[in-house]
């Protein structure tokens, strides 16, 4: 059955390459790309959210602005491995088309609405809009099918701090609020998206796809020189072929309160651990990277198809 979804995103390099891997792949509908401040400022990720949207031929998905900045933090750079544009500098062009009036955390709010238990809100960035949505109407919060997000160190140190993965510790306090929300979910933390390593041969073999593939592999070439970890495919790829990945169950909260911890995933396994509480999450650990790979140059080829 065709999974109905949000994209809620900071592209982003990898956010790029997750979006098309979804525009080529029917068992999921997207219904929007809501953007969000993180890897870039939030002018940039909506903006390059319309542009991957053009260079797929995909206009018809509508693109929103979310929050541009965290819940308490003020608004702060992210990080470069994306490149100052986002999109790893590899000389993309603007976007022509012009921005949605509706706000992301409106267009959420009335999806939700719109079809409730049928919306799964696919989450690759830092987890603000959403925090904001269920904020704005908590009524959302048992209507959400389910949230599939990249965030997270479990089991392993972080990235952007020692350990913090970088969507949490941009806004903990978001994440925090989504863990605690109730809402089924599935977590794509380092754990697993460190085991998806962008390669040379891997990019080449995109690259010999076409257009689409050439500007993809562009893009994680440059982006790849700083962090070889393919992190929010990991996301689309689960919607699309779960069995790729493996993990356990577990509570997941996010320390929003230690100066040295500041966004780390704390996950309870353990009876004594768990205290008496349900399992909020099902904590993504392994990935078959080859069937991975294997998806995503399959489905970009499609896109490829469908662009020409
Ligand atoms: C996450 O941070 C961003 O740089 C990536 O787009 C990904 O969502 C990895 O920590
Ligand atoms: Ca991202």
């Amino acid at each position: 059955m065709t999974e109905r979804i949000i994209i809620d995103c900071d592209p982003g390099v990898d956010d790029a390459a997750a979006i098309l891997l979804a525009f080529g792949s029917s068992e999921v509908e997207i219904l929007g790309i809501t953007a969000v401040a993180g890897n870039i400022p939030l002018e940039k990720t909506e903006a390059n959210a319309r542009l991957i949207c053009e260079l797929a031929n995909r206009t018809d998905i509508p693109v929103f602005q979310g929050c541009g900045r965290p819940l308490l933090y003020p608004a702060r750079a992210g990080v470069t491995v994306h490149g100052m544009d986002g999109l790893g500098d590899i000389g993309l062009p603007k976007p022509a088309s012009a921005p949605a009036a509706r706000t992301a955390v409106q267009f959420i709010i009335d999806q939700v609405h719109a079809a409730p238990g049928d919306v799964t809100l696919a989450v690759l960035g830092p987890m603000t809009n959403i925090a904001v949505a269920l904020s704005v109407d908590p009524g959302i919060a048992p209507l959400i099918k389910r949230i599939v997000f990249m965030g997270g160190a479990a089991f392993c140190p972080g990235n952007i701090k020692e350990r913090a993965e970088f969507n949490f510790y941009f806004d903990p306090h978001a994440a925090q609020a989504v863990m605690a929300s109730g809402i089924p979910m599935v977590m794509f933390g380092l754990d697993v998206t460190h085991k998806a390593i962008i390669t040379q041969e891997r990019t080449e073999r995109l690259k010999r796809l076409g257009r689409i593939g050439s500007t993809i592999a562009d893009m994680l070439n440059a982006y790849g020189a700083g962090d070889p970890c393919l992190h929010d495919p990991c996301v689309i790829a689960y919607l699309i072929e779960p069995e790729i990945f493996s993990g356990v169950e577990g509570f997941v909260e996010v320390d929003c309160v230690s100066s040295l911890a500041i966004g780390q995933s704390v996950v309870s396994l353990t009876e004594r651990e768990l205290a008496g509480r349900a399992p909020n999450c099902l904590v993504m650990t392994e990935v078959d990277h080859d069937r991975l790979f294997s998806l995503l140059e399959e489905r970009y080829q499609r896109v490829e198809l469908e662009a020409s």
